[in-house]
Parts: structure tokens; sequence; C-alpha cells
């Protein structure tokens, strides 16, 4: 098994004006994740790879592109966890990183702790030589139109208009999973707020004897079932994939109400990806694998030829800066 990849472009409303951009966005990120695998890359290694690209990519909700807070500013959260070792690193509340995935796994690796915050997080890439970006390279008229329009209550907006959020999962040739998840959060959300994203078990988990999944959708409703290992754990009960998955968001959505979305892969390699919000975007890609899986409505899953030579130079996080 050369393992394979599995991406999310966040679950939520993509206007059909972006649908071609976020699914052609997820595509490349796993692709990437893919060739850092076929190149002999760790799981973490593959997540980090596909999420830095998804946060270069304007059209989500991470890193450039990041929905603004109350004050107009943007305020990220960030997860990565090395499923072989239940090793976790995490960042929240960070501003001025262009890739907080790779802030949080800093953490993971330098650090004895699990997360970070704020302006100690701050100081900590400072340490490392981190460079700090200016919030306008990372802010998108989109994500400033965004701001403007919900800072009045509107009760015609749905509330899946509110978030969005990358991540990823991997598996690789050794049998490690890993997963990682970025976000700049719940447009308009409070100063200070942090969601599910950071929050190990919330916003992904990855045991190389369960299995890893990245989640994205309704923070605060997430976070209350702790929905990555809640569907870790319906895994362990005898569940099937998508039996996991789909069981683990009604319950979120009976009990305290919201949508997400997620991307889960198991310890063989089979995956799936699932959400109960109105669209998720998508992609899935092994090394040598001669196709590329995607989707982006409710349930689909499609299929094209896997892209036959790298898409980005050879660094991590590699995409364009827009
Ligand atoms: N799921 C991302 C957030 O609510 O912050």
């Amino acid at each position: 098994m050369e393992g394979v990849v599995v991406v999310h472009g966040g679950a939520g409303v993509v206007t059909d004006d972006r649908a071609e951009a976020c699914r052609a966005g997820v595509k490349r990120a796993a692709a990437q994740g893919a060739r850092v695998l076929a190149a002999g890359g760790s799981a973490v290694d593959a997540v980090e790879a596909a999420v830095a690209l998804l946060e270069d990519d304007p059209n989500f909700n991470a890193g450039v592109g990041s929905v603004l807070n109350a004050d107009g500013d943007i305020e990220q959260d960030a997860l990565v966890m090395d499923g072989s070792r239940l090793a976790a690193g995490a960042v929240s509340c960070v501003r001025n990183i262009a890739n907080p995935v790779l802030l949080a796994r800093l953490v993971m690796d330098k650090t004895s702790h699990a997360m970070l915050t704020g302006s100690g997080a701050a100081e900590f890439a400072r340490s490392l030589g981190v460079p700090e970006v200016p919030a306008e390279q990372l802010e998108t008229p989109r994500s400033r139109q965004r701001w403007e329009k919900n800072r009045r209550p509107d009760p015609q907006r749905h509330p899946d208009e509110l978030h969005g959020t990358v991540g990823a999962v991997a598996l690789d040739r050794s049998g490690n999973l890993a997963c990682a998840t970025s976000t700049g959060g719940m447009t308009n959300k409070m100063v200070g707020r942090v969601g599910d994203t950071p929050c190990i078990g919330s916003g992904g988990y990855a045991d190389n004897e369960l299995g890893a999944v990245s989640t994205t959708g309704d923070g605060e409703s997430i976070m209350r079932v702790v929905l990555a290992r809640l569907v870790l754990f319906n895994v362990q009960q005898g569940m099937s994939l998508e039996e996991a998955a789909d069981s683990a968001l009604s319950h979120m959505t009976a009990r305290v109400g919201g949508t997400a979305g997620l991307v889960l892969l198991a310890p063989d390699g089979r995956w799936a990806a699932r959400c109960n919000s109105l669209r998720m975007s998508w992609a899935a890609a092994s090394p040598g694998a001669a196709l590329l899986h995607y989707g982006l409505e409710r349930g689909e899953i499609l299929t094209e030829p896997a892209p036959p030579v790298p898409l980005t130079g050879p660094g991590l996080g590699a995409g364009p800066k827009q």
C-alpha cells in the first residue's frame, strides 16, 4: 500500500460561481499530498503539504482567504496530529501567519506542549524565524465583503454561510496515519473566539490503531460532541466508515444543532468523505493510482485521471500566493 491522502475544502455554502475553483483546489491539494507520499514523505508531511496548499488558495477559509472577526481582523486556528505516537500540535488565535499548519507542526515537533495561543504562539513563531505577513496579504475582497454583509443580522441567511475550513488525512507506506486542519474560523466571530479546529478530538484526530479524521463546519457544535473522536468511536463499535460518519453528524445536529462535514481514513486505506451541510469540497489521491476521486454535493463521488506530473514545486505549501 503506497498510501492515500483525502482532503476537504470546508463544509457549508459553496456558491456556484466558486464551485469549480473549489473542486480544482481540493484536487490540487490531494495530488500534492500524494506526491509527498510518493517521494517517501510521512503521513504528517503529506497532510501538512496538502493543507498548506489549501491555505495558500484564496478560495478557502484558511491562510489567504481567511474570514474576518468582528473587528475586521484575521485570527486563525490549526491542528496537526501524528497517529503513530498520538502527538499533536495546535495554534489558536494566531495573526499574520501565512501557513498556521506549519506553525502547528512546529508546536508538535519542537515543544513539549500541544497548543499555543495568541501572543505566545506569535512569540514562538518569531523565535523560530517563521515569517510574519501583513494582514492585508491574507485578506481577500470576498472575505471583506462577507464581513460587511454579516455585520447586519439577516434572517434569510443560511447558517452554513458563516464557516468553512480546510483539512486532510493521510496514510503513508509505513502504515502511519495523520490529520491536519486549518481555518480562519467563523466570519464575524468575537475577538478571541477559538473554534473546534485546534481542539484535539474535535477538529481532527489520528491514531494508527483507529483511523484519522479532519472535520469542518459549525465549530461550537463540533466541539460539544468532540466530533472527530466520536466518528472513530463509532468505527470502534463496528460501524462502516460511512455509517460512523453519518451517525456522528446526525447525533451532533440532533443534540446541539449545526451542520458539519469530515474526511475519514482507516488504517487499511479505506476512506470516506461525508457531510450533512449543503456542500463540502473534497478529493482523494494515492501515489501511482490512475484515478483521483472528488466531490462537492452531498454523497457525490466523481473520478478523473490522476495528474501524471507534480503540480507544484518541491517545497511544502508551494502553491501560488495571490
Ligand atoms: N469549524 C471551524 C470553526 O468553527 O472555527
